[in-house]
């Protein structure tokens, strides 16, 4: 709009503009891809699979319709499954009309580039025609001998299928045809400490670290990669994040579904293992790390990794008092009955699996010393919540408290991841009207305000940054084995104590969980 204005008014009213209607002034473009990206080739292992037809080729789409994927890129599915390059484009085709995103206008170009090559996982002579497939369509494609193997498949087979690509001298680079070569694996790495170490003994006999990309699909929700920004990139919050202002941190990841058909990965994995171990871990990591010097993949996560080194140990010998386990019982969620966790097809009938739990966790060091931080996530849950919830100290003098009482209702912010993404901080301000009265008002900001570009799902984020090589997103072994080694005394002690079943609280499904979070709640003394 063309503003005649000059002088003083205008720059006044320019001011008060900027301030009730930010111009957030991106190209929406510019926020795809950060960078052009090396032509290569994106080999799925386990193509035929639930997780290659729900998510990754939808991601791959949707990239390749934004202009995210390299100008060179060629797909091969793999598995063990007889199919040809035609079959296994139908079947791609009714995944994403099944996805809802297809688009007929760009499909027949992406399709030509789909290519699949039956494999048996070990076999060596299956792998050694893959690499054969793989020269001719760098050949003819111009992929440059860059490749990423995505391993969708249950983690029982990742030593076997790594293996076996090496052996196959598809993980060398810059040799004998090759370009760059990186392998994906997505949790659980390892059951425990020993397994995951184990795990990762087995991936770089022929991968190196720079090579290994360990998915956490909780790093690539834009709402968890804004916390860093919102902490580093704003000087009002970070003076008062630590503990002298904040009393305690709840972090929440609460979901409505149950087990589904995932019964056989889930009776021996449970929530600590499928959650805490890694999306849970990383939010704490976010929320507590110290500001790296550069926002940089490795100076990142050497601050994250710190906070794993930090944490308290967890008081095995009296983990009533900083922990409750939960299994579901039958319930209605969404108006439907459920049936329990127990009655689930797959499911042991006397199964002790936790579908829940709450963590009350400490971390020794200058920042956080004293501050609890409640972690909490379960299945069958009234509702699905994923949010962070900062909750600060109250004022220290209660200077209303002859017209109001003692109580004032102290300062929160809420990260919300979702369903609503969102930060929302509540204050306190007077209620209009002559008798003196606050009321708790909440700002808020909404994540996708402003903004109309193109929002890129956490897979595509993570196949995006995997093709630029950046590990930012990704777990370094470090962090994996400290993670886990905060966790696996709590699960030797959960899985090996005489009174495991005590341990577990029935909530029912629909429900808030086990009545006994209130308990740990309450117990809590705070600096
Ligand atoms: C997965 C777990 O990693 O995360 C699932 O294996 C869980 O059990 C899921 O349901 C939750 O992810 P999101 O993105 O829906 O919060």
């Amino acid at each position: 709009m063309e503003n005649n204005e000059n002088g003083p008014k205008r720059a006044e009213r320019t001011a008060i503009a900027s301030v009730t209607t930010p111009d957030l002034g991106i190209d929406p473009g510019e926020c795809v891809a950060p960078e052009p990206t090396d032509p290569c080739t994106i080999v799925i292992v386990g193509a035929t699979g639930d997780l290659t037809a729900r998510k990754l080729i939808p991601a791959l789409f949707h990239l390749y319709i934004n202009d995210g994927l390299p100008k060179t890129f060629q797909i091969v599915g793999c598995a063990r499954t007889a199919l040809d390059d035609q079959a296994f484009r139908k079947k791609m085709e009714v995944a994403l009309t099944d996805s809802g995103i297809m688009d007929q206008s760009r499909w027949p170009a992406f399709s030509a580039a789909l290519h699949y090559q039956p494999v048996n996982y070990d076999d060596l002579a299956s792998y050694n025609r893959l690499a054969e497939s793989l020269r001719e369509l760098d050949l003819h494609h111009n992929t440059g001998g860059n490749r990423i193997f995505y391993i969708a498949l249950p983690p029982v087979l990742y030593e076997t299928v790594a293996q076996m690509i090496g052996q196959a001298g598809l993980s060398t680079e810059k040799t004998g045809g090759n370009g760059w070569s990186r392998i994906v694996v997505e949790k659980p790495f390892g059951i425990d400490l020993a397994t995951a170490m184990d795990l990762d003994r087995s991936l770089h006999q022929y991968f190196k670290e720079h090579q290994i990309f360990r998915i956490d699909h909780y790093l690539a929700k834009e709402t968890v990669q804004n916390v860093l920004m919102f902490r580093f990139a704003n000087s009002l919050f970070e003076p008062i994040w630590n503990r002298r202002y904040v009393d305690h941190v709840s972090i929440t990841a609460t979901e409505t579904l149950g087990v589904e058909h995932r019964a056989g990965y889930y009776e021996r994995s449970g929530v600590l293992r499928d959650m805490f171990q890694n999306h849970m871990m990383q939010l704490l990591a976010l929320i507590a790390m110290e500001p790296p010097a550069r926002f940089e993949a490795d100076l990142v996560r050497d601050e994250k990794s710190k906070v794993f080194g930090a944490l308290r140990p967890f008081p095995v010998n009296d983990l009533q008092s900083s922990l409750v386990l939960g299994q579901y019982s039958a319930g209605v969620i969404d108006q439907e009955t459920v049936p329990a966790y127990r009655e689930e097809p797959g499911v042991d009938p006397a199964s002790l699996t936790p579908t829940f739990a709450m963590l009350k966790v400490y971390l020794d060091n200058w920042r956080w010393q004293g501050v609890p931080f409640y972690m909490t996530s379960g299945k069958r849950i009234a509702r699905k919540l994923t949010e962070i919830a900062i909750q600060f100290k109250t004022v220290p003098h209660a200077l209303f408290r002859h017209t109001l009482g003692e109580t004032i209702v102290a300062n929160r912010l809420i990260m919300g991841i979702y369903p609503d993404e969102k930060i929302t901080l509540t204050f306190q301000t007077k209620n209009p009207g002559a008798r003196v009265c606050l009321r708790t008002v909440t700002m808020d900001f909404n994540y996708q305000q402003n903004y109309a570009g193109p929002v890129l799902d956490a897979y595509e984020k993570v196949l995006l940054d995997c093709m630029l090589g950046d590990q930012m997103l990704f777990w370094r072994q470090d962090g994996v084995e400290r993670s886990w080694s905060f966790l696996t005394p709590v699960l030797d002690r959960c899985e090996n104590c005489d009174d495991q079943q005590n341990l577990l609280e029935f909530y029912e499904a629909g429900s808030a969980g086990p009545a006994a979070v209130r308990r740990l709640v309450e117990n809590t003394e705070t600096i």
